[in-house]
């Protein structure tokens, strides 16, 4: 029998890991199942246990669970600690990591090929807090977070030196490298108030949310910034879990452009 990994979520039907995983266990030659679990809201814990002892090898998670699956942990990544999120299980030592932050690093710097120092980072919910800590790594100099809750952005500048915290109406009219929306605007098709005036000609605009034109990258496009969604964030947090599991990396890019369609 192969292998039994799954996304694990809820809802999560309609997302496109289990096709992911199937491209790159194809083009790495590994043995191995993806499919879909749905945990119900006040059983994620029971969920991953019976997913567990029926032979499961691991779970990536995703919303609304991976604050959780950070508790359920008995080991966690540097990464993940940092994110206090995680949204990759190995079932049979307690392991967990978080590999979102990564994941959007990669997408920005060998998709996109984008070098960037300064970043406005919009939102401070779990999106958010996933990826503060790969972009400094990654060179970030200057990571400012706005949120519509202040206090909620200043808590979480707090816990990363280097980075500081405002509300939208006090939004600096400096150009910005690099502006990420990781708030959940998005999936609503809420608009956010940032000011066109943010975006900037040199300023690429990264929404984690893909599938459609956003608010956010329709924003972004009329003020004349570089836009770009979060496919490649994901197919790259996915190449980094598949890494996680089975010590080998697939390649991104085939994958990627079939996703696109081209
Ligand atoms: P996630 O794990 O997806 O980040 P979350 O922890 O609920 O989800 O955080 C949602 C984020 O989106 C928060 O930063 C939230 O702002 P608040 O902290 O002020 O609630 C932000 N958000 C959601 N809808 C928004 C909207 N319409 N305008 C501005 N920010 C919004």
């Amino acid at each position: 029998m192969s292998d039994r990994y799954a996304l694990i979520g809820n809802p999560v039907a309609h997302s496109k890991s289990p096709w992911i995983h199937a491209e790159f266990a194809r083009a790495t030659g590994q043995e191995l199942e993806y499919g879909l679990v749905e945990a119900p809201l006040d059983g994620f814990a029971a969920t991953v246990e019976r997913f567990r002892t029926g032979g499961g090898k691991g779970l990536n998670v995703t919303l609304p669970f991976k604050q959780e699956a950070f508790r359920l942990c008995t080991r966690v990544s540097e990464r993940a600690r940092q994110a206090q999120a995680v949204n990759t299980l190995v079932l049979e030592t307690g392991f967990g990591d978080n590999t979102d932050g990564i994941g959007l690093v990669r997408d920005l710097s060998q998709n996109l090929d984008y070098p960037f120092r300064s970043v406005l980072l919009l939102g401070a919910g779990g999106a958010a807090q996933g990826v503060v800590g790969a972009l400094l790594e990654a060179g970030a100099t200057k990571v400012l977070i706005a949120n519509r809750t202040v206090a909620r952005a200043e808590e979480v500048a707090k816990r990363f030196p280097g980075t500081a915290a405002c509300g939208y109406e006090s939004l600096p009219t400096q150009a910005f490298d690099l502006i990420v929306n990781a708030t959940s605007a998005s999936l609503a098709d809420e608009a956010l108030p940032v000011a066109q005036s943010a975006f900037h000609k040199k300023t690429l605009a990264y929404d984690m949310a893909y599938g459609r034109e956003t608010p956010f990258l329709a924003a972004a496009k009329r003020a004349g910034a570089r836009t770009s969604d979060g496919l490649g964030m994901l197919v790259e947090q996915a190449a980094e879990s598949f890494f996680v599991w089975r010590g080998v990396r697939p390649e991104t890019r085939p994958v990627l452009a079939k996703l696109r369609g081209s």
